[in-house]
């Protein structure tokens, strides 16, 4: 039996068509990827999570001399939350990136890592998280929720 998943989204054209809300969200990841210590790869990654309290949290990726010791932006802002705020749920992450590592062209959007960690972020909270990715050109892809980018994800 053939069995398909359909996924929605929404692409905006640009930051000034967003609600005031995720337009300051996108300017809290742009700060964050603005900071990013990525000497190695020159590929700089912001992240911003909105709680649903309102409280905006950053990240950046964070590279080392030993390559595998570094982390991701996304994933750097969700342990921050998860060891800080773990009772305040997630409503909104924004991630945007710098750099030539990815043909400008192509979409903007996290590594498998971080859909892992982004999925089980959202399913211990049990509501969904939206998630922004700001491509090349300017405009956002908007997903209504991490499992979507994330299908047959491995969760308990
Ligand atoms: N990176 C992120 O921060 N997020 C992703 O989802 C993909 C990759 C970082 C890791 C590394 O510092 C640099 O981008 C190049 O891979």
């Amino acid at each position: 039996m053939n069995q398909e998943f359909t996924l929605s989204y929404q692409l905006i054209s640009s930051e000034e068509k967003l609600h005031a809300a995720d337009q300051q969200l996108v300017t809290a990841a742009k700060s964050a990827r603005n900071r990013a210590y990525a000497p190695y790869s020159n590929y700089q990654v912001g992240a911003a999570l909105r709680l649903q309290n309102g409280q905006l949290i950053e990240g950046n990726n964070q590279e080392n001399i030993a390559y595998p010791s570094g982390l991701c932006a996304e994933r750097v802002a969700l342990f921050y939350a998860g060891a800080n705020f773990p009772n305040e749920p997630i409503a909104a992450i924004c991630i945007v990136v710098k750099g030539s590592l990815i043909a400008a062209q192509n979409f903007v959007s996290p590594c498998g890592s971080c859909r892992q960690v982004m999925l089980e972020s959202e399913s211990r909270q049990e509501q969904p998280i939206r998630v922004l990715l700001v491509q090349n050109d300017g405009s956002i892809l908007i997903l209504k929720a991490c499992r979507d980018l994330l299908p047959f994800g491995f969760m308990k």
